[in-house]
C-alpha cells in the first residue's frame, strides 16, 4: 500500500467488535440511575428503560467487567437543565468516568459527588454551575483528567488540588475564578488551562513550564527568575507547534455503526486499556487486558479472528467511543519501519500509533516479539502500550511524548531565536539511552537486539534523561535496502542484513548518537556540493588532523569547562564505533563510561592546567587505532 494512501489516519480503523456480557445487573445502581433521570430535566430522550439491563442497553452507561457496578456515565449534549438531583448520581460509588459536558447543567458543584471516590475522569465543561469550587479536592484519590472549563464557577483555586498526585489535565479556563493561583507542584501534570478567568498575584514557579497561552485573560504577573539557559520545555512548545506544519489533521471520520464490521481493510482502533469498561451507546469494544504481562487476547464474540487488539500492564488510558471518533490525527513522521501518527483525543489524551509496513514474520512470531517488547519496564525505554495485528494492519500504540526527539531537538530550526540544548541535557540524554539500551540488551536472554538506536528515536523522559523507542522491530521487519537512506549513518558497517543486526551494531549506532549530541551534526550530512559525509568518517577527519575543538558543537562552546567532559564523551562514542564489532565495548561498559563522566568532573578533576582551552588540542584521544575505512 502506498504511504499516500496512509496520510489520512481515518483509514486505521481496528474493527470494533461485539462483546456478549454478564447477567448481572447492578440493581441499586440501576435505582441510582432512575431517579437521577426521572428528576432531572432533558430535551433529548433517553432509552433507560427498567425494563431494560443497565449494562448493556443504556445510552451511556458503562458497567465493570461482571456488571456488578456502573463504572461510567458519559452523557454529553443530552440537554440536561437546572440543577443536578441530588443523592442520585452520588450513589454510584463505584463510578469512574462521568460526563455531563455541553448540558446546561446550573447550581453549585454538587457536594455529595464526595462519595464518589473512585472517580478518574471528570468533565463538567460547557455547563452552567457557579459558586465555588469543591475546597477539598483530596476526596478524589484517583482524579486524572479534570475539565470545569466553561462554567461560571467563581471561587479561587483550591490548594488541595495539588494533592491529587495523579493529576495529568486540569482545564479551569473560561470561569470567573478570582484570588492566586496556588503553588501546584505537580510533576504529572501535562495540561493545564485557567485562560479567562480573573485570577491574580504572581504566577507560581511551578507552572511556569506552561505556555504563557494557558494563563491569558488574567491579571497575574510572571516574576522572571534569572533564566538559567534551558527553558527546554518552553523551547520544545513552541517546536512542537511548529510541527503542526508537517502534518494534516484529518477527523477520524468513523461511520457509526455495526456496518463498520463489514468494511474490508479497515480497521477500527478502540483504545480501551486497563479498566474494564465499554464504550457507550451500546456500542461494542470492551477491550481488557489480562492478568500480569500476559494480554489477553482476542474480543469476545469476534466476529473476525484476524482483529484483535492486544493491551499491556499498566496502561492509564481510558478511551471512549466517541472520544476516538472525535479524534485528530496528525503525521508525526516516516519513519524506517512505517509511519506514527499522533492521534489526539477530545479529553487531551494523546497517544501515538505506528503504522508498520512490511512486516515479514507471521502473526505468532510477531505476537511473540510484541510480548518481549511491551514487558520491559524501564524509565529509559518507552513503553508499548498496546498493540494490533491483522493481514492488512499492524499497529504500535504508544505514549504521546510532547517534547519531540532528541533529533529534532538537535536539528530543529537553528535560527536566531533557537534555544540551543544544553550539555547537562545532553549528558543525560546520553546516560538515559546508555541505560535503556543496556536494559535492552538484557532482555529475552540477554538476546534483543533494539536494530534501530537513532536520535529521532530517543525522548527526554520525565526526569529529562534519554529514553529509547521503536526497539526491537528489525528482527521482525523486511531487510532494509542498502544504506543510502539518511537513517543509514547509523548503521554499523557490518550489518548488511538488518534483521540479523546484533548487539555490538546497536553499540556502534548508540555511538554515531554520541557523536551527533557533541557535534550537532546528522549523522549523514551533505557539505557544500553533492558530497554526502558521514559523521563517524568527519569525525575522524578531523580529529585526526588535532582540530578537536571543531569537532563540537558550536553550541556547546558557551558552557564553561566542559571541555573535558565533551573530550572524554567523544572517547566513549569513538570506541563505540570501532570497526570491528568484537573490539567494541558492551552496553554495561558503556554505561558506566557514560556515567563517569561527571563524577570525574566533581570528584579529582585534574588541576586546571589541563583544562585546556577549547582551541587548544585536547593531549590524546587514543582512536588512532581505530579509524575506519
Ligand atoms: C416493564 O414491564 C412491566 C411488566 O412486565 C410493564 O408493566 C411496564 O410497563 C414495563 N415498563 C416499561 C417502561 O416498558
Ligand atoms: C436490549 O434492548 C432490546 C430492545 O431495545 C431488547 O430486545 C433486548 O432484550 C434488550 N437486552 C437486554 C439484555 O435487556
Ligand atoms: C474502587 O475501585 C476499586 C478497584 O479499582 C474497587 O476495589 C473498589 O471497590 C472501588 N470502590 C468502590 C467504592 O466501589
Ligand atoms: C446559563 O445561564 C445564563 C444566565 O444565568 C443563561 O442566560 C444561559 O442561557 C445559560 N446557559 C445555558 C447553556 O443554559
Ligand atoms: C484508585 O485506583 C486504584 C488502582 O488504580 C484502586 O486500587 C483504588 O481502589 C482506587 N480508588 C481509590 C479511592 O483510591
Ligand atoms: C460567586 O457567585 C455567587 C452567586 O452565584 C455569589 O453569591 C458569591 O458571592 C460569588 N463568590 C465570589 C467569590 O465572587
Ligand atoms: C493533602 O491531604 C492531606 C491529608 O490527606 C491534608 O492534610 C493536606 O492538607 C492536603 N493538602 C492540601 C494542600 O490540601
Ligand atoms: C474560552 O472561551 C472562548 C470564547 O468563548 C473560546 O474561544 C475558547 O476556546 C474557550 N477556551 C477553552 C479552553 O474552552
Ligand atoms: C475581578 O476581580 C476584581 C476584584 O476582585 C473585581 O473588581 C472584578 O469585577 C472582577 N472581574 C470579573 C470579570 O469578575
Ligand atoms: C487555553 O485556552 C485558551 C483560550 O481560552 C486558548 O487560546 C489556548 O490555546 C488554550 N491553551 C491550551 C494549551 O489548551
Ligand atoms: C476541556 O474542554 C474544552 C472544551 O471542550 C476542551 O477544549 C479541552 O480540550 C478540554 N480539556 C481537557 C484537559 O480535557
Amino acid at each position: 500500500m502506498g504511504m499516500e494512501a496512509l496520510d489520512i489516519f481515518s483509514s486505521i480503523f481496528l474493527l470494533g467488535l461485539l462483546f456478549s456480557l454478564g447477567n448481572a445487573d447492578p440493581v441499586d445502581d440501576k435505582r441510582a440511575l432512575l431517579d437521577f433521570v426521572k428528576a432531572f430535566p432533558h430535551s433529548r430522550s433517553l432509552n433507560w428503560n427498567e425494563n431494560s439491563t443497565v449494562c448493556n442497553n443504556w445510552t451511556g452507561v458503562s458497567c465493570s467487567d461482571d456488571g456488578s457496578r456502573v463504572i461510567a456515565v458519559r452523557l454529553p449534549g443530552v440537554g440536561f437543565e437546572g440543577r443536578i438531583p441530588p443523592n442520585t448520581l452520588s450513589r454510584l460509588s463505584a463510578l469512574q468516568i462521568l460526563s455531563l459536558r455541553s448540558n446546561g447543567i446550573s447550581g453549585s458543584f454538587p457536594s455529595d459527588f464526595s462519595n464518589l471516590r473512585n472517580l478518574s475522569f471528570l468533565y463538567l465543561q460547557f455547563n452552567n454551575f457557579s459558586g465555588p469550587l469543591p475546597s477539598d479536592f483530596s476526596v478524589w484519590k484517583n482524579l486524572t483528567i479534570v475539565n470545569l472549563s466553561n462554567n461560571a464557577f467563581n471561587s479561587s483555586i483550591p490548594p488541595s488540588i495539588s494533592n491529587l498526585t495523579r493529576l495529568t489535565a486540569l482545564n479551569l479556563a473560561n470561569n470567573s475564578l478570582s484570588g492566586e493561583i496556588p503553588d501546584l507542584n505537580m510533576p504529572n501534570l501535562q495540561q493545564l488551562n485557567l485562560s479567562n478567568n480573573n485570577l491574580t498575584g504572581i504566577l507560581p514557579k511551578s507552572l511556569q513550564r506552561f505556555p504563557s497561552l494557558v494563563f491569558v485573560g488574567n491579571d497575574l504577573s510572571i516574576v522572571n527568575s534569572p533564566p538559567p539557559v534551558p527553558l527546554l520545555s518552553s523551547q520544545v512548545y513552541i517546536k512542537s507547534r511548529n510541527s503542526g506544519k508537517l502534518g494534516e489533521t484529518a477527523l477520524l471520520g468513523i461511520i457509526v455503526g455495526g456496518c463498520v464490521l463489514g468494511l474490508v481493510g479497515f480497521a477500527f482502533l478502540l483504545i480501551v486499556c486497563c479498566s474494564k469498561r465499554k464504550s457507550e451507546d451500546g456500542f461494542p469494544g470492551k477491550l481488557q487486558k489480562g492478568g500480569g504481562i500476559s494480554p489477553e487476547k482476542g474480543i469476545p464474540g469476534s466476529q473476525d479472528a484476524n482483529n484483535r487488539l492486544v493491551f499491556f500492564e499498566g496502561c492509564n488510558y481510558v478511551f471512549d467511543l466517541e472520544d476516538l471518533l472525535r479524534a485528530s490525527a496528525e503525521i508525526l513522521g516516516k519513519g524506517t519501519f512505517g509511519t506514527a501518527y499522533k492521534a489526539i483525543l477530545e479529553d487531551a489524551t494523546t497517544v501515538v500509533v505506528k503504522r508498520l509496513k512490511e512486516v515479514s514474520v507471521g502473526k505468532r512470531e510477531f505476537e511473540q516479539q510484541m510480548e518481549v517488547v511491551g514487558s520491559i519496564r524501564h524509565e529509559n525505554v518507552v513503553e508499548l502500550r498496546a498493540y494490533f495485528y491483522s493481514k492488512d494492519e499492524k499497529l504500535m500504540v504508544y505514549d504521546y511524548n510532547s517534547l519531540g526527539s532528541v533529533s529534532a531537538m538537535l536539528h530543529g530550526e537553528r535560527g536566531e531565536d533557537r534555544i540551543p540544548l544544553d550539555w547537562d541535557t545532553r549528558l543525560r540524554i546520553a546516560i538515559g539511552a546508555a541505560r535503556g539500551i543496556a536494559c535492552i540488551h538484557s532482555e529475552n536472554g540477554g538476546k534483543l537486539v533494539h536494530g534501530n538506536i537513532k536520535s529521532s528515536n530517543i525522548f527526554l523522559n520525565a526526569r529529562q534523561y534519554g529514553c529509547l523507542s521503536d526497539l526491537g522491530l528489525s528482527t521482525i521487519m523486511s531487510p532494509l535496502g542498502p544504506p543510502i537512506s539518511r537513517a543509514a549513518g547509523y548503521r554499523a558497517p557490518e550489518v548488511t542484513d538488518t534483521r540479523k543486526a546484533l548487539q555490538p551494531s546497536d553499540v556502534y549506532s548508540f555511538g554515531v548518537v554520541l557523536l551527533e549530541l557533541l557535534t550537532g551534526k546528522s549523522p549523514v550530512h551533505a557539505t557544500g556540493g553533492d558530497e554526502v559525509i558521514h559523521l563517524v568518517r568527519w569525525v575522524h577527519s578531523v580529529v585526526r588532523e588535532e582540530w578537536t575543538a571543531e569537532v563540537f558543537d558550536i553550541e556547546l562552546m558557551r558552557y564553561p569547562n566542559i571541555e573535558e567532559e565533551l573530550v572524554e564523551m567523544l572517547q566513549i562514542a569513538m570506541a563505540c564505533v570501532v570497526r570491528l564489532p568484537d573490539q567494541r565495548p558492551k552496553m554495561p561498559e558503556v554505561v558506566k563510561m557514560v556515567e563517569n563522566i561527571r563524577q570525574i568532573d566533581t570528584g579529582n578533576r585534574p588541576s586546571s592546567e589541563t583544562k585546556s582551552e577549547v582551541s587548544t588540542p585536547p593531549r590524546h584521544i587514543g582512536m588512532e587505532s581505530s579509524i575506519p575505512q
